[in-house]
């Protein structure tokens, strides 16, 4: 339990299991809404705002003009009509399963799986070079009069392998093709990265940890000299226009929450804010330029935004004091042997347990509720090389086309109660922590070893250990 005495957490443990994993904030709940809670601290007028918020989160924008005039403005181009399509229950996306060797996606398009586009070179602050014509996301819906830009196709081969002990187990690998195109031939030297929507349940502790944490860690594991060597991605954030350590989505390609959250109303939406003034039609898409656009100009001789400055904050907001559940079983022996097992195999350098939260940088769109509080993650907010298997080839910002963030554990054993289902990594490939673990490779090729080494009843600890988070 030592490897990262180091560290500087293991000296952290007032709370021994780690049961309150969001400190003050922490709430006990299973079940459907287990991911839906605000902070247990919140005074009467935030758990108003955080109301406010939830709402804008979870019902659908419409096409504009509508008499509905603050939820209008829906596309041109768009995935999804609103932020709770892809995050269900303010949970996890699911790719489409299908047999392995069968096509899936014909009849049900993919939505909460996004499909991130770019061509090779370097764009504004360091960021990707989107596609001339699609732009940087695949839209597969837009509004009447308005041509989608495709469809997502998919199609999974099997991957088998054996543990040390003789058991065989078998993997579901995906492929993808983009079809009925809207608007021509793609690039040639197109780059597609898949992405799932991942739950949000915590995102407000995550965004209040020091940067100078995250940098620590790299640090640190630059000193083991080992193969793990976790790096930071910075990136642009235009709520305050300047270059930050990135910490949201599966490239650590955002850095705060506010950013995430104006990009997420454009980029999947199809709705402008005053940091996203413009519509994501390229020159090439006419029907989209030339489409009707909801929203008024937020002040004299401004643009005209779909969504306000104050909603969008409360959009902000509500995420922001989402609470991260309880652990379960803590002190069960099985677990308490997985825990031991998760130390063992390194896991844990990568998902690193805890941290003490600092002040957060945005006071207006967050929640002092969340400073000074320990908490317990699992991630080191780091990029990692993860190995062929993995790789989507398509760099983001200073992240390459073999890295991810290293994704934080907690809730991971609540999906299931949540969304109904367990599928893991950016891509939602992995059905179950045991093969989220037997895809990692690189960087973490060591710790999948090990776990190739373990017995069922090993194997079924850490398993254990990782669902109680
Ligand atoms: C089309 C599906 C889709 C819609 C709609 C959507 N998201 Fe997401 N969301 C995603 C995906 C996919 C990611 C991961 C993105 C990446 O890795 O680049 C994500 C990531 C996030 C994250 C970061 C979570 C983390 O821990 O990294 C937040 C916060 C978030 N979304 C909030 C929102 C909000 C707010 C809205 C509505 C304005 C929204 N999302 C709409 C798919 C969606
Ligand atoms: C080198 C760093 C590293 C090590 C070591 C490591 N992981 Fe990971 N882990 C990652 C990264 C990066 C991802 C995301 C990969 C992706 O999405 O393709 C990940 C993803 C996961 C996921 C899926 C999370 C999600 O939200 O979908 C689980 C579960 C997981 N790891 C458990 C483990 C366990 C258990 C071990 C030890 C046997 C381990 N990891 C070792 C970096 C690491």
């Amino acid at each position: 339990m030592c490897v990262l005495a180091g560290m500087g957490w293991a000296q952290q443990q007032s709370d021994p299991p780690g049961e309150k994993v969001g400190g003050d904030t922490t709430v006990w709940a299973n079940g459907r809404n287990a991911f839906s809670f605000p902070f247990a601290n919140l005074s009467d007028e935030e758990h108003a705002r955080f109301a406010v918020g939830n709402s804008f989160f979870r019902r659908n924008w419409v096409e504009a003009p509508a008499s509905t005039t603050a939820r209008d403005g829906l596309g041109p181009h768009f995935i999804a009509r609103s932020c709770g399509g892809c995050h269900v229950q303010d949970g996890r996306g699911a790719p489409p399963t299908g047999r392995i060797g069968q096509r899936a996606g014909q009849h049900e398009p993919p939505v909460a799986l996004l499909m991130r586009l770019s061509v090779p070179g370097m764009g504004e602050h360091g960021g990707v070079v989107p596609d001339p014509v699609y732009g940087d996301q695949f839209n597969n819906a837009a509004i009447p009069g308005v041509k989608p830009e495709g469809r997502v196709l998919m199609r999974w081969t099997a991957r088998s392998g054996r543990f040390a002990d003789g058991t065989r187990y078998t993997l579901a690998s995906p492929h993808y093709a983009l079809a009925n195109l809207g608007y021509g031939p793609l690039s040639k030297d197109l780059m597609i990265s898949p992405r799932i929507a991942p739950q949000i349940a915590g995102v407000g502790l995550i965004d209040a940890i020091p940067e100078a944490e995250i940098l620590r860690n790299a640090e640190e594991q630059a000193r083991q000299g080992g193969p793990i060597r976790g790096q930071v991605n910075r990136v642009w954030d235009a709520p305050s226009q300047s270059m930050r350590i990135g910490r949201f989505g599966w490239k650590a390609n955002v850095a705060t929450v506010a950013q995430q959250t104006a990009g997420a109303f454009l980029g999947d939406i199809g709705i402008t804010s005053h940091l996203h003034p413009q519509q994501t039609c390229t020159a090439a898409q006419s029907d989209c330029l030339a489409a009707r656009h909801g929203g008024q100009p937020e002040r004299e001789g401004g643009p005209a935004v779909e969504v306000d400055e104050k909603t969008l904050g409360d959009v902000v907001f509500y995420q922001a004091t989402l609470a991260p559940a309880a652990r379960r079983a803590a002190t069960d022996p099985q677990v308490v042997r997985g825990q031991r097992l998760f130390a063992q195999a390194q896991c844990s350098t990568c998902h690193r347990p805890s941290y003490t939260t600092g002040r957060n940088p945005f006071p207006a769109l967050a929640s002092p509720r969340a400073e000074q509080q320990t908490i317990w993650p699992y991630t080191d907010l780091l990029l990692h090389d993860m190995g062929d298997a993995l790789a989507d080839g398509r760099p983001d910002f200073l992240a390459s086309g073999r890295h991810w963030k290293t994704p934080p554990l907690w809730g991971i054993g609540l999906i299931h109660d949540v969304n109904g289902h367990r599928r893991l990594l950016h891509d939602g490939r992995a059905n179950g922590v045991l093969e989220a673990v037997l895809w990692h490779g690189g960087e973490a090729d060591a710790a999948r070893r090990q776990v190739l080494r373990m017995s069922r009843a090993e194997r079924e600890a850490l398993v254990r250990f990782v669902e109680s988070l």
